[in-house]
């Protein structure tokens, strides 16, 4: 198969769909891999290395998307990416339709095949090219909270782990998923007090099992949050409801109740956020205050780690390229039940539930092209 591997246009967007390393495992298979130039670049990847692993550099991204049986990218793409995908073209990349009508009108248009990295889903429906995203983005929160918990950076001044004769900074997590999980590592790794909340009592006997001793569980509700924000430093939101817009755990009034300094990750911006006074922010402006309460809510934290991140995503996501560059997109998906549920759109038809019922679109079942 001849593969494409552009170079993103999002704004602030360093990660890249494929490796060197992703590119040597495909030409080994005797596929063509072509890498727009400087496509890695943001990464710390150059051309050189990809020429080296036996891909060829392309020099705009038209000429990378007019080779390309298969695209692979990082971002949905925007609208200047619209016209240049073709009819019949794989896009293998994160899509998110269903929270963008002209993203999925331009791809219906272009009667492309877009299998989304979100919608890719195992049997015990966890979704394995999203949870590399949410361990970055739970480890970072800690790195994060830790540095605006600084005085200069109007947090209260005080030290994650404090030091020998001063008690450690306390961090409470709201959700105890991957986000949460890896959270919860980061601030037990720096001596923090930790305390996990859930609405999952076999998640939090999970989550009491396996964490070190510095980390307690605590039942998720109003009431015991309430008992917790007033004594806390940090506090992520990590929270999901899959397919809605996350909780408001964390209410307006309770700001008052906090002390001056505390600082507030909303992790779960994405999804609306958990916290009500949450925005979403950029890493260019990543913070603002209310009530002296800091706020971070950066939509996009792992882009900040170009280089953690882009590995991480290609380590989950070269498995599926390769499938679906052996056999072809309609062999592997019928051979694989986790790349079929990465199927959104096909030669124009919806072919997933949730993003026709999200824009009152004709839905079409995959049957129909897998048959
Ligand atoms: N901002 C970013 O850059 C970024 C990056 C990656 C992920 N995210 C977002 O982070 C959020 C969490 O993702 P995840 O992968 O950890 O999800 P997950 O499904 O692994 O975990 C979510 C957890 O929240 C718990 N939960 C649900 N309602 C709750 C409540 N009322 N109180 C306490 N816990 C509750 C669930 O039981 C579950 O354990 C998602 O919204 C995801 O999109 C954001």
């Amino acid at each position: 198969m001849i593969i494409g591997v552009a170079k993103e246009i999002k704004n602030n967007e360093n990660r890249v769909a494929l490796t060197p390393a992703g590119a040597q495992e495909l030409v080994k298979r005797g596929h063509e891999v072509f890498i727009q130039s400087t496509a890695g670049e943001g990464s710390g990847f150059m051309d050189e290395e990809y020429t080296e692993a036996g891909a060829k550099i392309l020099p705009t991204i038209e000429a990378t998307y007019e080779k390309a049986e298969m695209i692979m990218k990082v971002k949905e793409p925007i609208e200047p990416e619209y016209n240049l995908i073709k009819k019949d073209q794989l896009v293998f990349t994160y899509f998110h339709f269903a929270s963008y009508e002209p993203l999925t009108n331009a791809m219906i248009d272009s009667k492309a095949i877009c299998l989304a990295y979100e919608t890719v889903e195992k049997s015990d429906r966890s979704l394995p090219l999203l949870i590399p995203m949410s361990e970055v983005a739970g480890r970072m929160s800690i790195q994060e909270g830790a540095k605006y918990l600084e005085k200069p950076l109007k947090g209260r001044g005080i030290l994650l782990g404090g030091v020998p004769g001063v008690r450690p900074a306390k961090v409470l997590i709201l959700g105890g998923g991957v986000v949460g999980t890896n959270a919860a590592k980061m601030a037990a790794g720096m001596g923090a007090d930790v305390t996990i909340m859930d609405l999952s009592l076999p998640r939090l006997r999970y989550l009491d099992d396996i964490m070190p001793a510095n980390v307690n569980t605590f039942m998720s509700n109003e009431y015991n949050i309430r008992e917790l924000i007033s004594t806390h430093d940090l506090i992520v939101g990590a929270v999901l409801i899959p397919g809605a817009k996350a909780p408001n755990l964390i209410t307006r009034d309770m700001l008052k109740e906090m002390r001056p300094g505390t600082v507030l990750v909303d992790v779960a911006v994405d999804q609306g956020g958990c916290i009500e006074t949450c925005e979403p922010t950029t890493h260019e402006n990543p913070t603002y205050i209310i009530d002296d309460v800091v706020h971070y809510c950066v939509a996009n934290m792992p882009g900040a780690v170009p280089y953690t991140s882009t590995l991480a995503l290609t380590n989950a996501t070269l498995p599926y390229a390769i499938q679906l560059a052996n056999k072809g997109w309609k062999k592997a998906c019928k051979e694989n039940k986790e790349l079929e549920l990465g199927l959104n759109i096909i030669n124009g038809d919806v072919v997933y539930k949730a993003v026709a019922e999200a824009f009152n679109l004709p839905y079409t079942e995959v049957s129909k092209y897998l048959n």
